[in-house]
């Protein structure tokens, strides 16, 4: 027995990616450099491992499973800071939960909000064009039908949501934003995010914000969800129809400690709540532990930043001039135009040991209607060095 919806899901980019170049043997005199996967290679800091020691005793514990009050406290107190919201807006019980990792909660929250019907028919989910992936595997589980922004160049690579009608909004429970996105490092500005919570509320519909990359930006703060809410004012619970989403990930360099959280609108955190304590997975203790001082501390977060433009600075002696190249506003990924993304990371991985993934299968659309085709992903994500090896390699063979 299979469960039919899993037919939507495709497979995974990196799988696509490790068939498109299985038949090459990349030049023996030079070291592979991966660029593929955006995992941060930087260390966290010294102190998590420290933490992670001195609290092992609470391995051999069930963790609380909507967090410590400790680690609630960390974060609602970070969003305030970040976002200049007034004190005591979030609520650390109602507003806020931790999780193992974003990826669940982006995840979990389709299944939490989707309905069976809605505006009389299919409800919709509706998400960017290209996108992260969990979007549309959360669309398709939760029986929804997926509709796909397009987000190019022309759309200042954010989904128009001025152009979705009237029909398809009455249907739509829940629509994914990603700022700064994934993969075009595009930030979407407050007045974006007002008018796309205000469409949400009109039409009953869930936003969720991941703003997973929140920290990693160049020279402007990215606005975030809770600032719109906050703009917009709405009388009883401030955040209606909210979620934003975060991660130590990429802000602390921390992808394995597997440690984010979820935060907005009371009544749909119960709900993520009543959900994840069927299919959840809680956050260890010593990882709570760990966590609360990560959100606690932004000396760590300002030298991730600094490394990150480094990068970009990098990338831009050696490609300044060549595959439409621009500095993101956010995010760690140069995403580049190179005409046949699937032709340049074969190239790329043949001749320069250098593994991306090509914009292809980062979005969907069969042909000229695929808005990633002409473009490849690549994750600054090493060291000075290596960065600068792997450009130079870059603007050598392509
Ligand atoms: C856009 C986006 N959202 C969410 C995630 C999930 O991150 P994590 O589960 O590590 O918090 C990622 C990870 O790559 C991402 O790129």
């Amino acid at each position: 027995m299979v469960n039919p919806k899993l037919d939507l899901l495709q497979d995974y980019p990196f799988a696509r990616l490790a068939k498109l170049i299985a038949d090459l043997t990349p030049p023996a005199d030079k070291k592979p450099i991966i660029m593929s996967i955006g995992e941060p290679q930087l260390n966290p800091p010294a102190f998590v491992p420290e933490i992670l020691q001195r609290e092992a005793l609470g391995w051999g514990r069930y963790p609380a499973p909507s967090g410590t009050p400790e680690l609630r406290q960390a974060i609602a107190d970070w969003l305030t800071r970040r976002y200049a919201l007034p004190a005591g807006t979030v609520s650390a019980d109602r507003h806020v939960f931790p999780v193992a990792g974003s990826r669940e909660a982006l995840f979990h929250t389709a299944l939490a909000v989707v309905p069976e019907q809605k505006g009389g028919g299919r409800p919709v989910v509706l998400a960017p064009n290209p996108f992260y992936q969990v979007y549309i595997g959360a669309g398709a589980m939760a029986g929804a039908e997926t509709k796909l922004l397009e987000c190019t160049r022309q759309s200042a690579f954010l989904p128009d949501l001025d152009a979705v009608d009237e029909a398809t909004w009455q249907r739509t429970a829940l629509v994914y934003i990603c700022t700064p996105a994934n993969p075009q490092g595009a930030v979407a500005s407050l007045d974006y995010l007002i008018h796309a919570l205000d469409l949400c509320r009109k039409h009953d519909a869930v936003l969720a914000v991941d703003e997973c990359y929140a920290e990693i930006y160049r020279d402007q703060k990215p606005a975030g969800g809770m600032e719109a809410a906050k703009a917009l004012k709405a009388p009883g619970e401030i955040f209606a129809n909210l979620l934003v989403f975060h991660s130590l990930s990429k802000r602390s360099s921390a992808p394995g400690l597997r440690s984010g959280f979820v935060a907005g609108d009371a009544r749909l955190i119960e709900l993520l709540n009543r959900l994840r304590s069927y299919g959840g997975a809680s956050v260890p203790a010593p990882i709570m532990a760990a966590s609360t001082a990560l959100w606690r501390d932004e000396k760590h977060v300002e030298d991730v930043r600094a490394h990150y433009n480094e990068c970009f600075d990098i990338a831009a002696q050696f490609l300044h001039n060549r595959f439409a190249f621009y500095k993101p506003a956010g995010g760690f990924f140069l995403w580049l135009d190179v005409g046949d993304s699937e032709a340049a990371a074969r190239k790329l991985w043949g001749e320069a040991a250098v593994k991306v993934v090509p914009g292809l299968y980062l979005a969907k659309g069969e042909g000229e209607n695929n808005p990633g085709r002409r473009y490849i992903r690549v994750a600054l994500v090493h060291d000075i060095e290596t960065t600068r090896e792997a450009m130079r390699r870059m603007a050598d063979v392509l």
